[in-house]
């Protein structure tokens, strides 16, 4: 197969969809790559990387798109893209169409078969293809917590971790799944008291299992988040119930309850934040201060390590692509259902029930566009 991997175009995206190591997996089953000119470079990866393993290397997006069986990317296709799209041809990336009906009509006007990374889902419904974003979120939100606590960031100048004789910072987590998992651990190895808060007891039973001994747990309620809340120099937000908006876990009123100079990193906002007063941020301008408390609110934060976060993406979409190109998509999705469910629409249908009815459009089974 021809596999085509587009420089990403969107705003501050830095990251690739494919490495030189991806190259040479894909080489060694007889694939043809194409890459377009400097399509690595933000993440650390020039054309010469890309073509000592093999890739040819393009000069414009247009041939990629034109030549290529396959698209590998990483974010959705934006405007600019939509009349490079080909009937028939198979693109793999995030798309998150329930959030664009521009972008879903497009794709469908298209005739692209569209398998999303986000909804590639495995037999105990995690998400194989978000989670390593999750972990780089979640391990990035102490990073940016400590660094919007020192004094000539606004923050109330504690370190992290103390020192001999002087107390750590608290850290409240808000939720115990991936994002909040991976605070938890890089604030607990900096050497902070760490709380994380959950309403699933069993999770939270799990985690007490194998987390460090200065992480503790709670069981998440307003009262005890309005009890606790004082305490805390960092909070995190990283909650999320699947499907929905985030719960408020903080409201306006509580800021006045919290330590002036303390930080609110909200990962979950882009799902609308836990926190009332969050709003989305962007990295070129991440905080701003409500009631004397920091908010950092960058709604897509692997971008700001685009090295680490295309590496982790990778690892995880390389061997689905691999067996996209090696059997063609129909029977790589027949053979593997994880693969399947990362289907969102086929020769201009929408396969996914909730794509559908994000805008009220109908749905129906792959088998049924195929017949
Ligand atoms: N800003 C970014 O760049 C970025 C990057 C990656 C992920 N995220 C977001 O981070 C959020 C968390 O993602 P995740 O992968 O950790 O999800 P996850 O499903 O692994 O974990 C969410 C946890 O929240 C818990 N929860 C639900 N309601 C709660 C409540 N009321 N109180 C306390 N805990 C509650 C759940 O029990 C679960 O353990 C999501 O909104 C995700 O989209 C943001």
């Amino acid at each position: 197969m021809i596999i085509g991997v587009p420089k990403e175009i969107k705003p501050q995206e830095n990251r690739v969809a494919l490495l030189p190591a991806g190259v040479l997996e894909l080489k060694k089953h007889g694939h043809t790559v194409l890459v377009e000119t400097n399509a690595g470079l933000g993440s650390g990866f020039p054309d010469e990387t890309y073509e000592k393993v093999g890739a040819t290397i393009i000069d414009t997006a247009d041939e990629v798109w034109n030549k290529a069986e396959m698209i590998m990317k990483v974010k959705e296709p934006i405007a600019v893209e939509y009349p490079r799209m080909r009937d028939g041809q198979i693109v793999f990336t995030y798309f998150h169409f329930a959030a664009s009906e521009e972008l879903t009509r497009a794709v469908m006007d298209s005739g692209i078969v569209a398998i999303a990374y986000e909804t590639v889902e495995k037999a105990d419904h995690s998400l194989p293809l978000l989670i390593p974003m999750s972990e780089v979120a979640g391990r990035m939100a102490v990073q940016e917590g400590a660094k919007y606590l020192e004094k000539a960031q606004g923050g109330r100048g504690i370190l992290l971790g103390g020192i001999p004789g002087v107390r750590p910072a608290n850290v409240l987590v808000l939720g115990g799944g991936i994002v909040g998992v991976n605070s938890a651990k890089i604030a607990a190895g900096m050497g902070a008291n760490v709380t994380i808060m959950d309403i699933n007891v069993a999770r939270l039973r799990h985690l007490d299992d194998y987390m460090a001994r200065n992480v503790t747990t709670l069981t998440s309620s307003e009262h005890m988040i309005r009890e606790v809340l004082p305490q805390y120099d960092l909070v995190i937000g990283a909650v999320l119930i699947h499907g929905a908006k985030a719960p408020r876990l903080i409201t306006r009123d509580m800021l006045k309850i919290m330590k002036p100079g303390s930080v609110i990193v909200d990962v979950a906002i882009d799902q609308g934040g836990c926190i009332e007063t969050a709003h989305a941020t962007t990295h070129d301008d991440p905080i701003y201060v409500i009631d004397d408390v920091i908010h950092y609110c960058v709604a897509n934060m692997p971008g700001a390590v685009p090295f680490t976060s295309t590496l982790g993406l990778t690892n995880v979409t390389l061997p689905y692509a691999i067996q996209i190109a090696n059997k063609g998509w129909q029977k790589a999705v027949a053979e593997n259902h994880e693969l399947e469910r990362g289907l969102n629409i086929v020769n201009g249908e929408i396969v996914y029930a909730d794509v559908a009815n994000a805008f009220d459009l109908g749905w129906k089974s792959v088998n049924e566009v195929l017949a």
